[in-house]
């Protein structure tokens, strides 16, 4: 009987363990990341739209918002830099973040004009300082 239900508490753990390690990689940043994402996934498809400006510029706020939140986070990369390189790599993404702030009011002044071209490609270089800062900060896609 003891023997089983330690069968069955082994088990349990080993079960569960992937789950457990999965929410340890959960970070501030990421749940803001994410918040992001759903927006930008659903801007990108409608920008060339104007008939959707005004639902457009709500998606442009969400991402905003937590652009904003990011500037004052740090990514989880960090752990892996040297000490003394550490301060640094902060304060390049920081700036980096802030920069993509700047990209956004771009954005948001070309839809309120009502220029959906401009929009366009506007949203289009958003997408490249997306991948370009995930190639310099993002733990898992520098390992690729
Ligand atoms: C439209 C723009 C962007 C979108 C939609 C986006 C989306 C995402 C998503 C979905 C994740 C994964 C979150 C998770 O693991 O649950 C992520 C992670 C991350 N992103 Fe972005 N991202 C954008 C721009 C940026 C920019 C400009 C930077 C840097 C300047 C950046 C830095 C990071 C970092 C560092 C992580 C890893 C999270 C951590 O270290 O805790 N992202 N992003």
């Amino acid at each position: 009987m003891k023997i089983r239900l330690l069968i069955a508490t082994v088990a349990c753990a080993l079960a569960a363990g992937p789950f457990l390690q999965a929410a340890e990689t959960e970070t501030e940043l990421s749940k803001k990341m994410d918040k992001m994402g759903g927006a930008f996934r659903a801007l990108r498809r409608q920008v060339a739209d104007s008939s959707k400006n005004a639902d457009s510029l709500a998606k442009l706020a969400t991402i905003k918002e937590n652009a904003m939140a990011s500037t004052k986070l740090e990514p989880a990369m960090k752990a892996d830099k040297p000490a003394a390189e550490q301060a640094k790599f902060v304060a390049d993404y920081q700036a980096e973040m802030k920069k993509f702030v700047g990209q956004i009011e771009k954005v948001e002044a070309a839809l309120k004009s009502n220029n959906n071209a401009e929009a366009e490609k506007l949203v289009a270089a958003m997408g490249d300082a997306q991948k370009a800062g995930h190639k310099a900060f993002k733990k898992e896609d520098k390992k690729k």
